[in-house]
């Protein structure tokens, strides 16, 4: 699990024949992210089946190796050792989560209750990224904190000799920072409490549960949700099947939709009712996509989607559904590209802190490839062109900025198969944080795209 640099890829994509297929796309990140650190916390064996092999997961891993825990492959199986909660070494060495925020800011979280001091570093992308919202409460807990300006990395924490609990109520909706919060109070004795107004993924409540927390969810009669957790309980290693990622199946999703004649089947995918926003908004769109066989599977629910090219039509996309959606926003906007009439996505203030600015990132890259799109402080609107006419790069300077990001690097190669011109973009390397083999993968549907 050594790290690496990874140069720059450019890459296109072009207009492709109908796709077809049955494929199942790789586990879901931010479970797998949780079951490396709660494995590793936790005494005992863990078995992992399923875990996504992206960069930001072996990063993750790696730092859980720097603080104790032993990670060894078997097979299909990732088997650790974990170190029992309240445990973890000191780490020797800085660690470097790279591109990954939810590395990052979970770990800060869990090793803020140790009297040691752990240094976090990342990527470009990733430095650039406020981390003020996970050392806010953090530094409540009377943790010591020192970092760069505008609290970005590196970050060095240092955590107080008698930890307490704090009642925490996250200003945003964020996953990473109620999870920080809770992981914090893994080591803190008595309770700690953290409200989320918006309801955000649920994975970190539910895999502490699995592991033997005692942690209660209230939701209130406004959907707040209340969790309390007793710190300095006994964690136990589990056997864990981490699901495919409905984040990653969005972009085959997508491309099935946009690509004239495709019919593909996308195998155990996450089903969790936090994470399907983009799944319900484009049936709202006219998408045919048939949800087979739906079934729990390691206490999340999965399904089998099946998914034919569809013509879709623009939607509003309520502010409200954004946290269940987060991550999709880009390949959305995509699909409504090529939807008849106009397509608005309101609440999307978060996206200006993701692994880039990617309110910015797509209405330049849509624009760039000839889409009619604005974009306001918190909001993208897009007016679609069904046939993908005069779409895609007329010349080949037009190369899409990705800014170190992932998901911009997926949504515009998606969209490169349906336009009738070419689109390129400055790097498919970073598509290695998430999706590792996604190319290969969708040339094995029929998608046309390549390394330049
Ligand atoms: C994640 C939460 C989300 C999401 C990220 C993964 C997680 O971030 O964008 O890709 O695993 O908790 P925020 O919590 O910042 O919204």
């Amino acid at each position: 699990m050594a790290p690496a640099t990874v140069p720059l890829r450019p890459a296109k994509a072009t207009k492709s024949p109908a796709l077809k297929g049955d494929l199942a796309v790789p586990g879901d990140k931010s479970i797998s992210h949780r079951a490396l650190m709660l494995g590793g916390l936790a005494a005992g064996e863990t078995r992992i089946t399923g875990l996504l092999e992206g960069e930001d997961v072996l990063n993750t891993g790696r730092a859980m190796q720097a603080m104790g825990a032993a990670i060894r492959k078997d097979g299909d199986s990732f088997i650790i050792d974990g170190t029992g909660n309240g445990c973890l070494l000191a780490p020797e060495a800085s660690l470097d989560f790279g591109n990954s925020g939810t590395g990052c800011r979970l770990i800060m979280g869990l090793v803020a209750p140790y009297d040691f001091e752990t240094v976090f570093t990342g990527d470009a992308s990733l430095s650039s990224r406020p981390m003020g919202r996970v050392l806010e409460p953090l530094r409540l807990m009377g943790v010591q904190v020192s970092a760069e300006a505008g609290d970005r990395l590196p970050v060095s924490l240092r955590g107080p000799r008698a930890p307490a609990p704090i009642s925490y109520r996250v200003p945003m909706a964020s996953a990473q920072v109620k999870s920080a919060v809770l992981l914090a109070g893994l080591n803190t004795p008595g309770l700690t409490t953290v409200i989320e107004p918006l309801p955000t993924r649920d994975h970190t409540e539910n895999m502490l549960r699995g592991f033997g927390a005692a942690i209660e969810v209230e939701t209130g009669a406004d959907g707040a949700r209340t969790i309390r957790l007793e710190g300095r309980g006994r964690l136990t290693g589990q056997a864990l099947d981490v699901p495919g990622d409905p984040s990653s199946a969005a972009f085959p999703l997508v491309a099935a939709l946009i690509v004239p004649g495709s019919d593909l089947t996308l195998r155990n995918v996450l089903m969790n009712p936090t994470r399907t926003g983009l799944i319900l908004t484009l049936q709202e769109m006219g998408a045919d996509i048939e949800i087979l066989d739906p079934r729990t599977a390691g206490g999340e629910q999965v399904a089998d989607l099946r998914v034919r090219a569809s013509e879709l039509s623009g939607v509003h996309v309520p502010a409200g559904r954004a946290a269940s959606m987060i991550d999709e926003y880009p390949v959305l906007a995509v699909a409504a590209s090529f939807a008849r009439g106009e397509t608005v996505m309101r609440g999307l203030s978060e996206l200006r802190v993701k692994e880039s600015d990617r309110l910015a990132a797509m209405a330049r890259g849509l624009a760039l490839n000839g889409v009619d799109c604005s974009e306001g402080d918190d909001w993208l609107s897009v007016r679609g062109r069904p046939d993908g006419k005069g779409l895609g790069a007329v010349s080949p300077e037009a190369v899409v900025a990705t800014r170190l990001d992932h998901r911009i690097a997926m949504s515009f190669l998606v969209m490169g198969l349906a336009c009738e011109n070419p689109v390129r973009i400055d790097d498919c390397a970073i598509i290695g944080t998430s999706f590792p083999g996604f190319m290969a993968m969708m040339n094995g549907i029929g998608a046309e795209m390549a390394e330049q």
